[in-house]
């Protein structure tokens, strides 16, 4: 049997430059291996608790040497020599150790990094994918690109945090990867031309400022899509992270970057059927608080068999809230943030919650990311279908999509691509085509040389 023999933890800094806990780890039979926990940008109410040391003499109060700590001072003592009789038995014992419903003893990056870095050693040598496996299946997932960005992870006048590309129409995960970094480098190129900055937010997508009325990110997309010679919809749709959690003051949604005005729930869902109409969106997440259910309900009422509507605040990656939304009708996915979770198998358990109802599931990063890549193998492992890690570019994203090309090479004959398969695996894609509402962007979206982007006053604009 294998036991952990050695355990070492250390503060490091994330892609924003903010510290987060590494954790080496040691088995008996040899093996070892690393991880680090990520950390959120804008963040659901009820993750669990990320410990900092709240010391403002150094990095503003964001230092973890008390997470670090725990790791040295309580959770080595109570694990060194713990034969691991199945890969969570460990996490067992670290729920255990913490004791807390907020993981706020030992903090739930300690804990996670802790559980990551054993998984990872416990698959030692075989594909950690392999290890994890949840069902026989090993799907290559789609990747969404958040090419642009706004809300919390950008300083722009774009209140709606992510919008991504999923080129779901691609034969293979690293041609998926291609279509995406040369629609980014399109988008770069329509960007410039039009003088709007080029310059990244937190998770390497562009953050210009747009216009208000949210319809000119959707044209760029389209228009970058077309540039890099895609189809929208047929290779490529798009998905989008509203985090309206960051919006919403307890009555209305408030658009403060751009346009200074409140939206009601109704007016949200108006918005995201316009969207829906115009559009070749695939998923939409977020697109209300987590303490707006009763909105979530409508919302699912209305749009959830046109559109996957993903749960990442609203859900925590929590097997419980999960639950309890799937009971409500609140949404048809959920997202998968291990460290909203703190361990390996609360995330797993979340993701079980999700497959016997059906709902869809993302795995996704953070906006403070590490060169850590466990999520992709994650990705694979549990064939989620679906994975975001950022633009295509700067090196903690592209770690994860390395990592995929990886897979993808050493599955070799029986490598699969969710692809556009998966999207049509629910009825989120209606099969209605929304070609006409595309073709009549094309003109508009394509521009002349040295035109101006298009603003949007001839479509839709709520
Ligand atoms: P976060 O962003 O890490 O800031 O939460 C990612 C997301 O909201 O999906
Ligand atoms: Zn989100």
């Amino acid at each position: 049997m294998t036991a952990i023999v050695a355990l070492k933890a250390r503060e490091i800094l994330d892609s924003r430059g903010i510290p987060t806990i590494e954790v080496d780890v040691g088995l008996s039979d040899g093996s070892s291996a690393r991880a680090a926990a990520p950390s959120g940008g804008s963040r659901g109410k009820r993750e669990a608790l990320e410990l900092r040391d709240g010391d403002a003499a150094r990095y503003e109060g964001r230092g973890v040497r008390q997470a670090v700590e725990n790791v040295h001072g309580v959770i080595a003592p109570a694990i060194i020599g713990m034969e691991l009789e199945g890969p969570w038995t460990l996490d067992r014992r670290l729920i255990e150790l913490d004791g807390t419903p907020d993981r706020s003893r030992l903090g739930a990056n300690a804990m996670l990094a802790v559980s990551v870095a054993v998984t990872k050693a416990l698959a030692g040598g075989g594909g950690l994918f392999e290890y994890l496996a949840m069902s026989g299946r090993h799907r290559l997932p789609v990747p969404m690109f958040n090419v642009l960005n706004g809300g919390a992870h950008a300083g722009n006048t774009v209140d709606i945090q992510e919008f991504m590309i999923a080129p779901v129409g691609a034969p293979s995960f690293a041609e998926a990867l291609r279509m995406g970094v040369e629609t980014y480098r399109a988008l770069r190129a329509l960007l410039k031309k039009a003088g709007l900055a080029t310059s990244v937010g937190d998770e390497g997508g562009f953050a210009p400022d747009l216009d208000a009325a949210h319809t000119q990110p959707f044209d760029l997309l389209l228009s970058a899509t077309e540039q890099a010679g895609l189809k929208p919809r047929h290779d490529v749709v798009i998905a989008v992270d509203v985090a309206a959690g960051e919006l919403f003051d307890g009555q209305s949604y408030v658009f403060r970057k751009s346009l200074r005005r409140r939206r009601t729930t109704e007016q949200m869902i108006q918005l995201y059927s316009g969207w829906l109409r115009h559009y070749p969106i695939w998923s939409i997440e977020d697109g209300l608080a987590e303490s707006d259910a009763e909105g979530w309900r409508a919302l699912t009422t209305a749009l959830g068999s046109r559109v996957q509507l993903v749960g990442d605040d609203l859900f925590v990656t929590n097997a419980a809230l999960l639950r309890a939304g799937i009971a409500g009708r609140l949404a048809n996915a959920v997202l998968i943030k291990l460290n909203q979770a703190g361990t390996v198998s609360e995330s797993l358990e979340t993701i079980a919650e999700a497959n016997r109802s059906r709902y869809g599931v993302v795995i996704s990063h953070r906006a403070g990311e590490t060169t850590c890549d466990f999520i992709a193998d994650l990705a694979v492992a549990i064939d989620a279908g679906q994975i975001k890690a950022g633009a295509p570019v700067r090196g903690e994203r592209v770690a994860k999509y390395n990592q995929l090309l990886r897979l993808e090479e050493s599955l070799g004959q029986s490598a699969r691509y969710a692809g556009i398969d998966f999207a049509k695996r629910g009825s989120f894609l209606s099969s209605e085509p929304r070609e006409v509402a595309l073709e009549g962007l094309r003109g508009a979206t394509t521009g002349s040389p040295g035109r101006a982007l298009p603003v949007a006053e001839t479509r839709h604009s709520s």
